[in-house]
């Protein structure tokens, strides 16, 4: 079975994009997945800095969001859009998982993984111009990322109080993101 991963670019409490990680994370085990997600918030970790990280190497929980990531074959990512790119959590995050330590591969944690990206904003455009830059960052990193993606305008209106999607239309590109997401997953791991 596909294991997926999912998380936002968000640590702030009620977040739009972890709410979605959560829908989509739904839509995938629905898709026949093995999910699982996780916040950022519990993965705190300084901002990179090469001088620490020769003195001291990854730290502990950086180590162990990039462990996440090498024992899943798929990620979901939810980003805000800040300032029409990725937040700085977020960056922080995926430049430390690039990281290598001891013998691991070149980028273990994002060789031919497979990502669907998101994006919820209060804001009209649904974060659509974060996506542009996700995608080229990920895609660097070796992923997979999927020809679908999504992005939720207007979110807070589109959110129940148990951060449940209900926009009929979302939710439908949301189930095709998963399936997506699901079925190259699975190709790839043959
Ligand atoms: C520094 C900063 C920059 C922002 N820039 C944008 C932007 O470019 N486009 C946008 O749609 N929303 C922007 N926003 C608003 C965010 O979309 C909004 O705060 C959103 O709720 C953040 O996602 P979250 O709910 O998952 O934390 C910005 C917010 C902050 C704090």
């Amino acid at each position: 079975m596909v294991k997926v991963l999912a998380f936002s670019g968000s640590t702030r409490n009620g977040s739009l994009n972890q709410a979605l990680a959560e829908n989509a994370a739904a839509a995938a085990r629905e898709a026949g997945a093995e999910v699982t997600v996780i916040n950022l918030a519990d993965y705190a970790m300084p901002m990179f800095n090469q001088d620490e990280e020769d003195q001291y190497g990854i730290p502990e929980r950086a180590q162990a969001f990039k462990q996440l990531l090498i024992d899943h074959d798929a990620f979901l990512i939810a980003s805000p859009e800040y300032n029409s790119s990725y937040p700085a959590v977020l960056k922080n995050a995926i430049d430390w998982a690039s990281r290598k330590a001891g013998d691991e591969a070149v980028l273990a944690a994002y060789k031919n993984k497979v990502v669907g990206l998101m994006a919820a904003s209060p804001g009209a455009l649904g974060g659509m111009r974060v996506l542009v830059v996700l995608r080229m960052l990920m895609q660097n990193l070796m992923c997979v990322v999927t020809p679908l993606q999504v992005s939720v305008a207007k979110a807070a209106d589109k959110l129940d109080e148990a951060g449940k999607l209900t926009d009929e239309t979302a939710n439908k590109q949301l189930a095709n993101l998963a399936s997506q997401v699901v079925s190259m997953a699975e190709k790839l791991k043959d």
